[in-house]
């Protein structure tokens, strides 16, 4: 039987860590739409000194994106380049919210995230999956966690890979750019009508997880 799963919520509530653990216990094809994003402000970034909406718009025309899903991991490529690390750095954080906040990437991006669930059994994650990617979604998640527990599961994430970062700093940057995902025009960050709340503050992993395979296996 078919599966479409669609998480979405801020930057930070564990929503990558949990949904391919989800996506491998299910067997779901995990699609992860914010690397997509990421992966624009990467190129952004390399060809350009300033980043303009000009720069980003030039950068996303005819991008390749294209996502590998491999043992686990998700490898995303750009133009035939594999960026899987770089696109984690808080340089291309930083820039990301801008980038998806234009309308031409966002269409360009779109298309390419419904035609990957076109086929077999997915679990999606991103900003807009049940509101707008996804509407059909057979479960939605709103995955959700305070803003203090979201900069430090990132500042220890940075941290691990080797990124001198503060708290403070992390902090503010995620408030920025939940600021931006949910006031920009297109597509903002907004739980669904029909999407199941989720708080991941306080919670572990292994908790989260349990929870989301309850829901999906409801569902299924
Ligand atoms: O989940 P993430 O931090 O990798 O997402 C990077 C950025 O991309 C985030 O600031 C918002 C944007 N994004 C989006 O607008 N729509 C999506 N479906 C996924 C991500």
């Amino acid at each position: 039987m078919k599966l479409v799963v669609a998480i979405d919520g801020p930057a930070g509530a564990g929503k990558s860590t949990v949904a391919k653990r989800v996506a491998r216990n299910l067997e779901l094809t995990y699609i992860d739409t914010g690397a997509m994003y990421r992966a624009v402000a990467w190129k952004v970034l390399r060809e350009n000194k300033e980043v303009t909406e000009e720069a980003i718009l030039a950068a996303a025309k005819d991008i390749d994106v294209a996502l590998e899903y491999r043992e686990g991991k998700t490898h995303v490529f750009v133009d035939g380049t594999e960026v899987t690390d770089a696109i984690r750095t808080p340089e291309v954080s930083r820039i990301v919210s801008l980038v998806a906040s234009l309308g031409p990437v966002r269409e360009k991006l779109v298309e390419l995230q419904r035609r990957m669930a076109e086929n077999g059994s997915v679990l999606m994650d991103g900003r807009d999956i049940g509101t707008n990617v996804l509407p059909k979604a057979d479960v939605k998640i709103y995955l959700t966690a305070s803003v203090e527990e979201r900069a430090r599961r990132r500042a220890k994430e940075l941290r691990e890979k080797g990124h001198d970062v503060t708290l403070s700093d992390v902090e503010r940057d995620i408030a920025a750019r939940d600021k931006a995902d949910m006031e920009r025009e297109i597509s903002p960050l907004r739980q669904a009508e029909d999407a199941i709340l989720v708080d991941t503050t306080g919670l572990t992993i292994d908790e989260v997880v349990a929870k989301l395979l309850t829901l999906c296996r409801g569902a299924a």
